[in-house]
């Protein structure tokens, strides 16, 4: 299956919401890492001066440039990008020299539209950007709401969430008149969801009443791989990939990745991949002596005088080969022998 319908790339994406501890970094840094793996390449801001989403993907933020220079002029935005641990992935690092840069943009004109100008500069491949908003509704995240598509909203399930989404709305409205007449709400996403309290349930409900049709199925779970991966510079797929997490924030992404229309066949696999990495590797292994003695046999029948006289070819073995032969099996791209070899496994198994 293709693409079916596209919301246009590359989608810039503010992860905000002013209460402090509710998982944005982890939002971030984790929807941004399986974004890139699962082949969409990401760009990760960080725009908080506690450097939490650069530190936990092991950067260094002291020593290289850092968005305070490209928020001043100093640096260009591909100038300042690090590549990360993960492929596909880079990040503009934060460092707390980024709390000097809304006393110094107070007074410039158009000091709102500083990140949007400078992302002009973003090389054409890139298809998201991330950015992780620090927890206030100061310039910093006005500068991200004016530079965004949309805002993806992490919040936790208690008593007091919605209040704390009014004044997050009401940024939200604010510029969205005044400054970024697109601005979209990308999702609500519950973190450190938790079924067995009794609360939860009530909050899911009435978020649901306020955005029916924004609130992700993928929930996160209080996971502790989530809050250690952080401390070894790297995202959960690296750090543990088969924890629930991982799981979690992979659905996220194929839920984003959905919704603006690019799901891909090819997406439930890279998960399973990452998610069950001893069970796709034993696949990997199956397939590639598969077809090992697919191809050996293709060579054979069609050099048959090079078939030593003891050579015996097995009928299962043959019926394949006449199958590959009579499908352009050889001659086929990398995608199409990949399919054909999972046929074969089907029918082997
Ligand atoms: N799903 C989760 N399970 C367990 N721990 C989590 C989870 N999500 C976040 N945490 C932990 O909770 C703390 C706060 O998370 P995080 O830093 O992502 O929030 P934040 O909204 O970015 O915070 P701040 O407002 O300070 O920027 C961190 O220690 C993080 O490791
Ligand atoms: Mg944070």
């Amino acid at each position: 299956m293709g693409i079916i319908k596209m919301t246009s790339l590359p989608r810039f994406i503010s992860v905000a919401n002013q209460k402090g501890g509710v998982g944005k970094t982890t939002t971030s840094v984790n929807v941004a890492a399986d974004l890139a793996y699962l082949g969409f390449k990401t760009l990760l801001i960080d725009l908080d001066p506690q450097g939490n989403a650069s530190s936990g993907l092991g950067l260094d933020r002291h020593s290289s440039a850092t968005i305070y220079d490209v928020l001043i002029g100093q640096k260009e935005v591909p100038e300042a990008m690090q590549p990360t641990p993960v492929e596909n992935l880079f990040v503009i690092p934060a460092n707390p020299n980024l709390i000097g840069a809304e006393v110094e943009l107070i007074n410039a004109i158009s000091r709102e539209k500083k990140l949007k100008t400078a992302l002009k500069k973003l090389p054409s491949d890139f298809k998201f950007v991330v950015f992780d908003c620090p927890p206030s509704l100061g310039l910093l995240t006005i500068n991200a709401f004016t530079a965004s598509h949309s805002l993806l909203i992490p919040t936790q399930c208690e008593y007091y969430a919605l209040e704390g989404l009014g004044q997050l709305l009401n940024t939200y409205q604010i510029v969205k008149e005044d400054l970024n007449e697109g601005l979209e709400i990308e999702g609500v996403l519950l973190t450190m969801f938790d079924p067995r309290n009794k609360l939860t349930h009530e909050v899911v409900k009435e978020l649901e009443q306020h955005f029916p049709d924004k609130l992700y199925a993928a929930r996160i779970p209080r996971n502790v791989k989530l809050s250690e991966s952080p401390s070894f510079g790297k995202p959960v797929l690296l750090y543990d990939p088969e924890s629930k997490g991982c799981a979690a924030y992979l659905q996220l992404a194929k839920e984003i990745i959905t919704r603006l229309g690019y799901f891909e066949e090819k997406i439930d696999d890279l998960i399973h991949r990452a998610t069950h990495p001893k069970a796709a590797a034993v696949e990997t292994k199956e397939a590639e002596e598969i077809a090992t003695v697919v191809t050996d046999v293709v060579e054979e029948v069609r050099a048959p005088d090079a078939v030593p006289t003891e050579t015996v070819i097995d009928e299962t073995t043959s019926t394949e080969v006449v199958e590959a032969e009579q499908t352009n099996f050889v001659e086929s791209s990398g995608e199409a022998t990949q399919e054909k070899i999972s046929t074969e496994q089907e029918s082997l198994a």
